[in-house]
C-alpha cells in the first residue's frame, strides 16, 4: 500500500524534526505531508528545509490558522489528487509514536478505518494531565452514547484511513474546525456500515511546545455531537412513524 502520513502543524518548530526523524526511521516507505498554517515560529520554513533534503517529505502551506479539521481536509485532498492507497493522521508533537504506526498499518488490510486507541485494553496515556484525561474519556463516552457508536477512543488523532474510506466521504461538507473533526469522521465512517478497528497505543504527552486545545474546541465538539445525535434520532423516529402509517 502506498501510504501518505499527514502531519498538521502550528508552532511545532521544536518537536517536528524529532517526530519526522522517528517516522522516517520507523516507516521509511511512507511519504509525509506537513500541513502548516503559517506558524509564527517558522515551522513552515523548517518543513521546507526538511522537504528539500528528502524526496519523501512534502509541504502544504496554508495562509492562516484554520483548525485541525481544515488542515487534515486540505492534506487529504492533496493526497487524493495523487495515487496514495492509505492516509495516516499523526500529531507533530511526539504524542503519537511513529514506532507504533506499523501496528496500525497492519490492521488497515482488514479495516476501513484504524484508530490508535488509548481507551482499549493495552492502550494508555503517559504524563497526561488529569483534566485532559477526564475531557477525553467524557468526550468519548458522550459521543458514543449520543451517536450510538461502539468506538472507545472517538477523538483519537492517530489513525489510518483507506483511500476508499476518504473517497466515500464528502470532505467539503465537514463542518468541524477543531478536534471534533475526529468524531465527525468516525461517525460518518460508522454510518456507512464500514469496519472500524481500534489498535491499542501509548499516547505520550508532549515535552516540547504547547497544546492548541481550548475551551472553544471542546464547546464546538459538544455542540456538534449533540446536534448530530438529535438529528439521527429524529430521522429514526420519522422512519418509524412512516412505517406505522403505511
Ligand atoms: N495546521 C494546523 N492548524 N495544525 C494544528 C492546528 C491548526 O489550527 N491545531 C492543532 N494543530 C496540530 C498541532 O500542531 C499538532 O501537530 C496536532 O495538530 C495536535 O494538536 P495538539 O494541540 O498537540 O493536540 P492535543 O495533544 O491537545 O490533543 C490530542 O488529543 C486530542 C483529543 O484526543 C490530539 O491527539 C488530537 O488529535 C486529539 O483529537
Ligand atoms: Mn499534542
Amino acid at each position: 500500500m502506498k501510504t501518505l502520513t499527514v502531519i498538521p502543524t502550528y508552532n511545532e518548530i521544536d518537536a517536528l524534526p524529532t517526530t519526522i526523524g522517528r517516522l522516517r526511521a520507523a516507516v521509511p516507505e511512507s511519504e509525509v505531508l506537513i500541513v502548516d498554517d503559517n506558524s509564527p515560529d517558522g515551522t513552515g520554513d523548517l518543513a521546507d528545509q526538511l522537504s528539500a533534503e528528502d524526496d519523501y517529505i512534502h509541504v502544504l502551506h496554508r495562509t492562516q490558522k484554520n483548525g485541525l479539521g481544515g488542515a487534515y481536509i486540505a492534506g487529504f485532498n492533496w493526497g487524493l489528487q495523487r495515487d496514495y492507497d492509505a492516509f495516516v493522521e499523526l500529531d507533530a508533537d511526539g504524542s503519537h509514536q511513529p514506532e507504533q504506526l506499523p501496528d496500525l498499518l497492519a490492521a488497515i488490510d482488514s479495516a476501513d478505518l484504524v484508530i490508535g486507541s488509548r481507551w482499549v485494553p493495552g492502550g494508555s496515556v503517559v504524563n497526561w494531565p488529569l483534566h485532559r484525561e477526564i475531557i477525553s474519556r467524557a468526550g468519548s463516552l458522550y459521543s458514543r452514547t449520543m451517536l450510538g457508536l461502539k468506538v472507545r477512543d472517538i477523538t483519537a488523532g492517530f489513525r489510518v484511513f483507506r483511500r476508499s474510506t476518504l473517497e466515500d466521504i464528502d470532505l467539503d461538507s465537514i463542518e468541524s474546525v477543531g478536534y471534533g473533526f475526529q468524531v465527525d469522521m468516525t461517525f460518518r465512517v460508522a454510518r456507512q456500515g464500514k469496519t472500524i478497528q481500534e489498535v491499542p497505543i501509548t499516547f505520550v504527552e508532549r515535552t516540547l511546545g504547547e497544546s492548541k486545545m481550548s475551551g472553544g474546541i471542546v464547546l464546538e465538539a459538544v455542540a456538534n455531537v449533540t446536534k448530530w445525535g438529535l438529528s439521527a434520532r429524529a430521522q429514526t423516529l420519522a422512519k418509524k412513524a412512516k412505517g406505522l402509517s403505511c
